[in-house]
């Protein structure tokens, strides 16, 4: 299996400086899975944590994963999808990969013998076997940075997808969920987001993603659900300002003021739409040349 020689996104200095603020200031705010990104709300009414929960069971199940040997989850934040896969939908065994040492750290004391987690990046990632599904939630928007030209952008992009496409089973898929610009782009991402909150970073455009899967993923099922991440950044926010006088000693002020602000302009930017959240299933295509040669009688 091919490693990419240069880390398109983030550096892990970059990730470490967003994920690694602390476990315990996390979980003052997240709900008791720990999912740090959009949740799924089906029935309306359910709380946050049964929302994440329905968002692990989704992706899950449209990966296609449950009862197979192997499942790879990109960016596995505190590892509610490795848990899940192994203990609720009959995954053999189940491998994450995350950039934070905190959250590396976290899994590693609570895993289970089949699940592994490593910290480690899908960039240097090598499989002796395939996967049977690849998962990704709320990685894919640290995979290219703002100082990169479109076109680097898009071939950051590609590198992920070739990576996915080289380490998953014939006709395996993948399950990605990512935030995208939706009414606006990358010279409007807030200076306050790319330094303070999230830097080495840049969010994809949907045309992107299709233009960086051509010809090796056949995207089955999309959905975009921005008001179902409007509603996961209120929860967030709630929780954050009713936890204020316990994270405040943990993290200090300025730090908690700038998650408020951070957790706001989210709420807004779903709300207003200048930001989507896409949910993406995508069938890995086998060889394309043998396709054209078959409709072109070629074959047999
Ligand atoms: C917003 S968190 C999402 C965590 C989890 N998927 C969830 O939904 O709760 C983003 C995750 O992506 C990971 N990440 C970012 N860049 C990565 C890379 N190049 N390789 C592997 N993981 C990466 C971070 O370490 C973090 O675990």
């Amino acid at each position: 299996m091919t490693a990419v020689s240069v880390v398109p996104g983030a550096s892990a200095a970059a990730i470490q400086h967003h994920y690694d603020v602390g476990n315990a200031f996390y979980a003052q705010w997240l709900d008791p899975s720990l999912s740090y990104s959009c949740a799924l709300w089906e029935e309306g009414d359910e709380g946050l944590h049964a929302a994440q929960i329905n968002k692990i069971n989704w992706h899950l199940n449209m990966a296609q994963a449950g009862g197979k040997a192997r499942l790879l989850d990109v960016g596995c934040g505190w590892g509610a999808v490795l848990g899940r896969a192994v203990k609720g939908h009959g995954v053999g065994h189940a491998t994450g990969l995350s950039l934070s040492q905190q959250q590396v750290q976290w899994v590693a004391d609570r895993a289970p013998s089949n699940v592994e987690v490593r910290l480690e990046s899908w960039t240097t990632h090598s499989a002796k076997t395939p996967y049977d599904a690849i998962i990704s939630i709320g990685a894919f928007e640290h995979f290219a940075r703002l100082d990169q030209t479109p076109r680097e952008k898009v071939d950051g992009y590609r590198a992920f997808f070739c990576f996915c496409h080289e380490n998953l089973v014939p006709g395996g898929r993948l399950s990605l969920q990512t935030i995208t610009y939706e009414n606006a782009d990358r010279q409007s991402f807030s200076q306050f987001f790319a330094e303070r909150i999230f830097p080495e970073s840049d969010l994809p455009h949907l045309a992107e993603i299709a233009d960086a899967t051509k010809g090796i993923f056949e995207i089955e099922t999309l959905r975009n659900d921005r008001d179902h991440y409007a509603r996961t950044a209120r929860c967030w926010l709630r929780n954050l300002r009713a936890a204020r006088a316990v994270v405040e000693p943990l993290v200090g002020t300025e730090t908690v003021r700038a998650y408020e602000r951070y957790l706001a302009l989210l709420v807004v930017g779903f709300h207003t739409g200048t930001m989507n959240l896409a949910r993406a299933v995508m069938r890995r295509i086998e060889s394309d040349r043998r396709g054209l040669r078959a409709v072109a009688g070629h074959d047999g």
